[in-house]
């Protein structure tokens, strides 16, 4: 899967997604591929899988209506993963789209072809092995010197018959921090462009650590460094990034973000085009999800309808939590804040509340994917918050009620900790009614 590095945070807060969970029968079981209830909207989803892949949504988009904290950018995980493991997924806000650096329907069309990639296969000189050894040396960020990144790396990788180790530079080092690369992962290394690409966990290691249920594959045999066929995903805006640089597709984390020409982004399609033609690439249509949709304008939705005609367009999946807004940009009020000419292209799935339940065994199954362990008063605790204020602020408790546990030399969360957290951490509900009686303090005097 390709992420983007500053899409972490947003990302790992669904990281314990892994699909649908659906039967044979497309209907969704109480609790599976971490998911939890829900039912109608994960079995709406399904069918949408079945018709993506048949190819019977093309031109069509997606919309997921539901009151904040009812999972819609759940089940638009869910829907990438269920479509392929190498598909990109952008999750943009529409607010995103404006911005001083460039017009906004140059921001909405780059978000559009960062959700398309395009799998290459070449024959490439590659090294390949399971990760054995892994020593980054950390540096401070020189944009950002709270955050750390690798400078370099020290990388052994093994096969049945060889151990070799390597130092390996910064873009390489970053690669594995960005795919979650750890020890006992087998990788591939393209020895010229410096890419890495993730083949599974080794069966081996399996046994040895014994985490998730990751792809297993066998332990690679003969030389690490060899010849052999590499495939890789690149995505539409890689190309044209690297078209408008004049440079290679391969220079990686280079480029900040600036307008491209709508020539370039021409010549990439007819080059795209060529290497499928020629059996050298293929091309897969990836999600882009947008949150708050009714912050689109209604240049931005004008502009949308047009690029989901072109067969070069991801699957379009909406998120909007309102039920009649106005269409910004205009005076008309409409369902959702969406152009009736855009609603008649979408299947709108709606999500529920969940019951109190449902809430406590999602706190759980988050819990055991952060791997934090709570008493049963705690974990009462944050579904009592999940049920009056949102499934989000519980969530997002987790992370720091389990420092203060830390702080008690405890590996336990208790009821206090939460109760720690809660107190100094607010729900958006809470932060912006108490904002609003200040400004009605101001206004007062
Ligand atoms: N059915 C579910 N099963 C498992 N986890 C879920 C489910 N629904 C939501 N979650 C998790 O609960 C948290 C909140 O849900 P999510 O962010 O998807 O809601 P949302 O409808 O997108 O909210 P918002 O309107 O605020 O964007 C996330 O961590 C999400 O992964
Ligand atoms: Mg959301």
């Amino acid at each position: 899967m390709i992420r983007e590095l500053g899409r972490f945070e947003r990302i790992s807060a669904h990281s314990h997604i892994r699909g649908l969970g659906l039967d044979e029968n497309l209907r969704a079981k109480d609790v599976a591929d971490g998911l939890v209830g829900q039912k109608k909207a994960r079995e709406a989803a399904g069918v949408i899988v079945k018709l993506i892949k048949s190819g019977k949504m093309a031109g069509r988009g997606i919309l997921l209506a539901g009151p904040p904290g009812t999972g819609k950018t759940a089940i638009a995980v869910a829907i990438s993963k269920e479509l392929g493991k190498d598909l990109p997924f952008v999750h943009v806000s529409a607010s995103e789209f404006y911005s001083a650096e460039m017009k906004k329907t140059e921001a909405l069309i780059q978000s559009m072809r960062k959700a398309i990639g395009v799998r290459i296969r070449e024959r490439r000189i590659v090294l390949e092995g399971e990760v054995v050894g892994l020593d980054y040396n950390m540096v401070p960020n020189p944009y950002n010197p709270t955050q750390k990144i690798p400078e370099s790396a020290n990388l052994t990788l093994a096969t049945t018959d060889e151990k070799r180790s390597f130092s390996v530079g910064s873009r390489i080092a970053m690669q594995f921090v960005s795919q979650g690369i750890g020890l006992g992962d087998v990788i591939i290394l393209d020895k010229e462009t410096g890419r890495v690409s993730k083949l599974g966990r080794s069966e081996k290691a399996k046994k040895k650590y014994d985490i998730g249920d990751e792809d297993l594959v066998p332990l690679p045999s003969g030389k690490v460094e060899k010849e052999r066929e590499f495939t890789y995903v690149v995505t539409l805006h890689d190309f044209d990034e690297a078209n408008a640089r004049r440079g290679s597709i391969f220079s990686l984390f280079g480029g900040g973000s600036r307008e491209i020409d709508n020539e370039v982004r021409h010549e990439v399609d007819e080059q795209v085009r060529r290497l499928i033609e020629e059996g050298r690439a293929e091309l897969l249509p990836g999600v882009m999800f947008i949150d708050e949709t009714h912050l689109m304008d209604i240049e931005l939705f004008a502009f949308m309808n047009r690029a989901m005609e072109s067969e070069m367009s991801p699957i379009i999946i909406l998120a909007s939590n309102r039920g009649f807004s106005r269409i910004r940009g205009t005076d008309i009020v409409a369902p959702h804040g969406i152009p009736l000419d855009l609603l008649d292209r979408l299947l709108i799935i709606t999500t529920e509340p969940y019951t109190r339940d449902e809430i406590k065994t999602i706190i759980d199954i988050r819990a055991v994917e952060m791997g934090v362990i709570l008493d049963e008063k705690a974990i009462e605790r944050l579904t009592d918050i999940g049920e009056r204020m949102s499934l989000r602020y519980a969530v997002q408790l987790l992370a720091p009620a389990n420092e203060f546990a830390k702080l008690r030399n405890s590996g336990k969360i208790d009821l206090q900790d939460i109760e720690r957290a809660e107190s100094i951490f607010s729900d958006v509900s809470q932060s912006s009614a108490y904002l609003k009686k200040w400004e009605e303090k101001m206004l007062g005097m």
